[in-house]
């Protein structure tokens, strides 16, 4: 079989993406607002992109029955210009999938994900304390993709300070494999760890 993007609903080119580009490893995206709120979400469709200058790219989709809203974390980033992405382990893979509920712009997304936050250095938003890996961005580009929903923007962005956890590195400080624990997604509630499937269940 093969198809014509164009010629088919959003939907099921999104299922295709899902379905087939993974496990997708995720971004966990901290933002501050306008007002200082701590914004935390996941994004999947995440990628790094170069090492000089060191680059990273997600792209928060629009949201199919409201297009018209930008999700917060593109907000922010907008009018800010800068964001900590976060490496979610297996361990904290839970509260990452429940930092995707959609919350009130003034939240803080951090309390209700159960996590604390640890200041960043070059960049207002803080980290993810409880992440061995965090990446400090200010935005290189912000590439807009078109207004209806299934659209987006793709976030690019220059990596001005790496955190790793110290026990993550062996003695040249480079990270040992297996030390990480990282996780990728394969569906909408279906995770890979490099000890295999497993699921999370919404609680919302
Ligand atoms: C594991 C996971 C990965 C996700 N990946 C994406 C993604 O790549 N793009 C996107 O637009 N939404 C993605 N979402 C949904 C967003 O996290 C969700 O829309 C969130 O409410 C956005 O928060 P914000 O409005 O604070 O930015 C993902 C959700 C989960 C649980």
């Amino acid at each position: 079989m093969n198809l014509v993007p164009s010629e088919r609903p959003w939907q099921d080119i999104y299922q295709i993406l899902i379905d087939t580009v993974l496990p997708r490893p995720i971004a966990w995206v901290s933002t501050l607002g306008l007002d200082g709120e701590r914004n935390l979400a996941p994004f999947s469709f995440f990628m790094p992109v170069t090492a000089r200058p060191m680059t990273l790219a997600f792209a928060p989709m629009r949201r199919g029955h409201t297009p018209e809203v930008k999700k917060d974390t593109l907000r922010n980033i907008e009018a800010s210009g800068e964001f900590v992405v976060n490496v979610v382990t297996r361990r904290h893979a839970d509260a990452a999938h429940h930092s995707a509920h959609r919350l009130p712009i003034d939240a803080d997304e951090f309390e209700r994900a159960g996590v604390s936050a640890a200041p960043s250095i070059d960049v207002a938003p803080p980290r993810v304390a409880e992440s061995p890996v965090s990446f400090e961005c200010v935005a290189h580009r912000i590439v807009d993709l078109g207004d209806e929903a299934g659209s987006g923007h793709l976030v690019i962005g220059r990596v001005v300070r790496v955190h790793l956890a110290d026990e993550l590195l062996d003695d040249r400080g480079r990270v040992v494999r297996g030390r990480l624990e990282p996780v990728g997604l394969v569906g909408a509630d279906d995770y890979l760890g490099l000890d295999g499937l497993f699921e999370l269940v919404r609680h919302d």
